[in-house]
């Protein structure tokens, strides 16, 4: 039973924040997934809305803020008092925190319409080698195939993982495409035959994003590998019983 804490496991703190991940690292989380966008001067920062509204204290869309601006943001007080003062991160700062607390991560590349695909990726990769962090510690996943596309030509050495919302027809010509490892669902829709098709060509099986284990007992044995969830801590107290 593998566990994903979605967004750095968002139900015990502000999203895509260093407090998440820290407590996804208490826990004894082996994975957290994050969402990687550009700020207007084509920093890498974690947050998963087009726009600051719902996450932080600030207006506005991600892409026309400079790192400042997002900076100055109050990221955490709509969560908790306790959590006031936390700052939209940077991937750079998650990944090194990553780092140091050995988690590792699943960096979903979120790209909004207009949004400069090859630029996003590139940004990504420098701060990767930056970081200096090694494949293994690391996946790339993306709803947006050519994103997918791209670090497979340019960091192929990083596995990638292919999300959908439904699992479509032609899943294995596009998992083949990018030479992928992984697909990632939403588990609302997953049906027996489709996982078992899927783990039959030898794919890792994702599912977002079942909040309680009780949704998805039998997933498992249909041979989902990974749950990514907001509430980790759930699961691990599930795990910890059996
Ligand atoms: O990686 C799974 C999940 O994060 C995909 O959807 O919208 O939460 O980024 P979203
Ligand atoms: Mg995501």
């Amino acid at each position: 039973m593998k566990i994903t804490a979605h967004r750095g496991g968002s139900s015990l703190a502000p999203e895509n924040t260093l407090a998440a991940f820290n407590k996804a690292a208490e826990l004894g989380c082996e994975w957290i997934e994050i969402d990687v966008q550009l700020s207007l001067d084509k920093v890498p920062v974690v947050i998963h809305d087009k726009t600051v509204e719902r996450c932080t204290d600030g207006i506005g869309a991600v892409s026309t803020m400079t790192l400042e601006s997002l900076k100055s943001l109050d990221a955490g007080l709509w969560f908790g008092e306790e959590f006031r003062d936390e700052r939209i991160p940077t991937l750079k700062e998650t990944l090194l925190l990553a780092k140091n607390k050995h988690l590792k991560v699943n960096v979903e590349i979120k790209l909004y319409p207009q949004d400069n695909l090859a630029l996003l990726c590139e940004k990504i990769k420098k701060v990767i080698i930056d970081v200096d962090v090694e494949a293994s510690q690391m996946l790339f996943s993306s709803f947006n195939i050519a994103a997918l596309k791209y670090m497979q030509y340019h960091q192929p050495q990083i596995h990638r993982g292919l999300l959908v919302e439904t699992i479509p027809a032609n899943a294995l010509l596009l998992l083949a495409e990018i030479e992928a490892y992984s697909l990632h669902c939403n588990y609302v829709f997953l049906k027996e035959q489709q996982a078992q098709w899927i783990k039959k060509r030898g794919y890792q099986l994702y599912c977002y994003t079942p909040n309680s284990p009780q949704q998805v007992s039998l997933h498992w044995d249909w041979g989902v590998d990974m749950m990514i969830t907001d509430v980790p801590q759930a699961y691990i107290k599930t795990i910890n019983l059996n």
